[in-house]
């Protein structure tokens, strides 16, 4: 029988790896740095957002102004301590049930793409031990508009040469969830359906399901 989505378009950060804390204790420390205290709800709003864009919201959460230059500084230091952070992760950092489900896709035929806002994202996959998955991998370099703008995802759907009501996409983020929505696309969230209310499903992790039943009950 044919699957009900012909691709998973799946988010990175949060989703397939446990890097959301990762840039969530640069970002913290970062700011603390500038007088700037941020917590985990605050966090929450800076989930799937681009660097520039999450410096912004959190200098605009401390009332703080300052010079490009001095921010494009701050961000290349936020970056070098994310990739510190990252630097020795191993397949053993794949969030469970991760490996599971890419291989029950790969099972089923459907096509599996990356649509993370990470410039880092390359970098982790092989780390992972998992580019070999990916049918395509957009580069987020290459959209104008980061979440919740839809860019991301039809980018990532455009080379599988799929229609977006074919894919179904994977998201921790809010940001993400709204993207996936605007781009026409089914949302699986991935955490707590509080925050992905939009979300057409929320599951609590990747080893809570198989997508071959999920697949077989969405409307
Ligand atoms: C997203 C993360 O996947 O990538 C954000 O959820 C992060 O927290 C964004 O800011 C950009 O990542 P990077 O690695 O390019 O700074
Ligand atoms: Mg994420």
């Amino acid at each position: 029988m044919r699957s009900r989505f012909a691709a998973v378009i799946f988010d990175l950060d949060g989703v397939l790896t446990d890097t959301a804390r990762f840039h969530y204790l640069a970002w913290k420390e970062m700011a603390s740095g500038l007088g700037i205290t941020i917590d985990e709800a605050f966090n929450e709003t800076l989930k799937g957002i681009d660097r520039m864009s999450s410096l912004d919201l959190i200098l605009e959460h401390g009332k703080v102004q300052l010079p490009l230059a001095e921010k494009e500084r701050l961000a290349f230091e936020k970056n070098e301590h994310y990739k510190e952070l990252t630097a020795s992760m191993t397949r053993k950092d794949l969030l469970p049930g991760a490996l599971e489900r890419l291989d029950e896709l790969k099972t089923l035929g459907v096509k599996i793409s990356l649509a993370s806002a990470s410039k880092n994202a390359p970098a982790i996959l092989e780390a992972l031990g998992i580019p070999g998955y990916f049918d395509s991998i957009a580069n987020p370099a290459l959209v104008a508009r980061g979440k919740p703008a839809p860019d991301i995802f039809l980018l990532a759907a455009a080379p599988l040469g799929v229609r977006p009501e074919e894919c179904l996409g994977v998201e921790d983020a809010e940001a993400g969830v709204v993207a996936i929505k605007v781009a026409g696309m089914q949302a699986l969230g991935v955490g707590d359906p509080k925050v992905l209310a939009a979300a057409d499903r929320v599951v609590s992790g990747l080893d809570t399901f198989k997508f071959a039943e999920l697949f077989a009950e969405w409307r």
